[in-house]
């Protein structure tokens, strides 16, 4: 049985991040033997670093992570950068990092029509930064209130292809 943790990078209800990561975890649910742990901080309760307080979903998420072998974390643009609640996990999967040597795929959203890139980009300068082994083609959704209806389905076969692969390739990199 192969772990596989999602980091979903908003806690925004009804995002579009997660109406993305819905695909891809149905990618995932196609595959036999694999394990889905869903990293979603609409539930959980994370703290600054040196913030007193439970830290009971802090050590929760570590634990998650350092069992999975592979990673597939998300985030939405906002102001340009990946969203406050993305690094706020990161912050909280410690110092040294729980990523490190885990193989990551990427993915963006964005309400803009260039889509997610220098989020992707500056995403993968963090994890390369704390070890991850971040693997290439990331996936980032332009307009990504056109790509999706408020139901979650998505009406551009090219991007859930994307999204799709986005699995595989995670999958194809860890059986090697
Ligand atoms: C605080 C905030 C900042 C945003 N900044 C950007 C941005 O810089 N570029 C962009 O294309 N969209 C931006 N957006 C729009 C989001 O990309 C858009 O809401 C999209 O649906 C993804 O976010 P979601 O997963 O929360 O739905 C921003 C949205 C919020 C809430």
């Amino acid at each position: 049985m192969k772990k596989i943790a999602v980091i979903l990078g908003t806690s925004r209800p009804e995002s579009y991040t997660s109406k993305a990561l819905d695909v891809v975890l149905d990618e995932f649910a196609r595959h036999d033997k694999i394990h889905v742990d869903l990293i979603d901080p609409t539930h959980l309760s994370l703290l600054f670093p040196g913030q007193d307080g439970d830290n009971k979903d802090q050590e929760k998420i570590q634990e998650i992570v350092t069992k999975a072998d592979g990673i597939v974390f998300s985030t939405p643009e906002y102001h340009g950068s990946m969203s406050s609640v993305a690094k706020l996990i990161i912050e909280n999967l410690s110092y040294p990092s729980v990523l490190a040597d885990k193989p990551v795929v990427m993915m963006g959203v964005a309400a803009g029509s260039i889509g997610a890139i220098k989020t992707l980009e500056q995403l993968r300068g963090t994890l390369s930064h704390i070890g991850a082994i971040v693997l290439p083609f990331p996936v980032s959704v332009p307009r990504v209130h056109k790509v999706f209806n408020k139901d979650g389905t998505c009406n551009d076969e090219t991007i859930e292809s994307l999204l799709r692969g986005l699995a595989d390739r995670l999958l194809e990199y860890i059986d090697g």
